[in-house]
């Protein structure tokens, strides 16, 4: 399939874990290999599209003329980047595994192991993707849900909560699937459709997603 589908589109592409520091030298983060973001932004550009790809920290490199990618650390400069680009993207997919809370205050220095309790405080960090949904004008937006209970139910009402059009989940009940494997197994659900994919690389897995997302803008 050498089509090129998706000429003349500019697709945005959040990837990876963010970092949240707690200071000079610790973080909080998980264990996003950044994998599926950069197979979804592989097969756009081999469909013809401009990529715009932002990533948390990730070992996975991408190198196309076509895919402008910007590297980020915390879960705000990821905000902040993509509200650069949103307006004029055409479509939206939010792969990262961002950092639901962060450290309240980073230490300016090295905490010491001073005493045996350590108390970190934490604040909730921004919901990209959600507040994508709510500035949502033309952009055709697309999010992941990464469940271990009530997976159906949850990534339903995630779809609506965060105005999304398409919501794919990956439960962590399969084997294979999620985080750190270079395989997934995925179902996608729209507000009127929902379809279960086989277990397959993370590169097929982007082709499924991509296919379907296509059909979703054609209708
Ligand atoms: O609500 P939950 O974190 O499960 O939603 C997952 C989806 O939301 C993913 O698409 C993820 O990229 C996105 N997300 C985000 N910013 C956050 C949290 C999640 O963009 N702070």
């Amino acid at each position: 399939n050498n089509k090129k589908t998706l000429e003349g589109k500019t697709v945005l592409i959040t990837a990876g874990p963010t970092y949240e520091a707690i200071d000079p030298v610790r973080f909080i983060g998980n264990h996003s290999s950044g994998k599926m973001g950069f197979s979804l932004a592989e097969e756009a550009v081999k469909r013809g599209a401009k990529v715009i790809l932002i990533s948390g920290p990730s070992s996975q490199v991408i190198n196309d003329k076509n895919v402008d990618i910007h590297r980020v650390t915390s879960a705000k400069e990821m905000l902040a980047k993509v509200f650069e680009f949103y307006e004029n993207v055409d479509i939206a997919i939010a792969s990262a595994a961002v950092a639901d809370y962060a450290p309240k205050e980073v230490a300016l220095e090295k905490i010491k192991k001073n005493d045996d309790n350590l108390i970190i405080e934490l604040i909730k960090n921004p919901d990209i993707l959600k507040t994508m949904g709510e500035k949502k004008t033309h952009q055709f937006l697309v999010g992941f849900a990464l469940e271990t209970q009530n997976e159906e139910e949850n990534a339903k009402a995630k779809l609506q909560k965060k105005n999304l059009d398409m919501i794919v989940l990956n439960s962590l009940r399969d084997k294979g699937a999620g985080f750190k494997n270079d395989t997934n197994k995925i179902k996608i659900f729209t507000k009127t459709d929902a379809i279960e994919f086989e277990l397959k690389s993370k590169e097929n897995v982007a082709k499924d997603i991509l296919d379907f997302a296509e059909s979703q803008l054609l209708k």
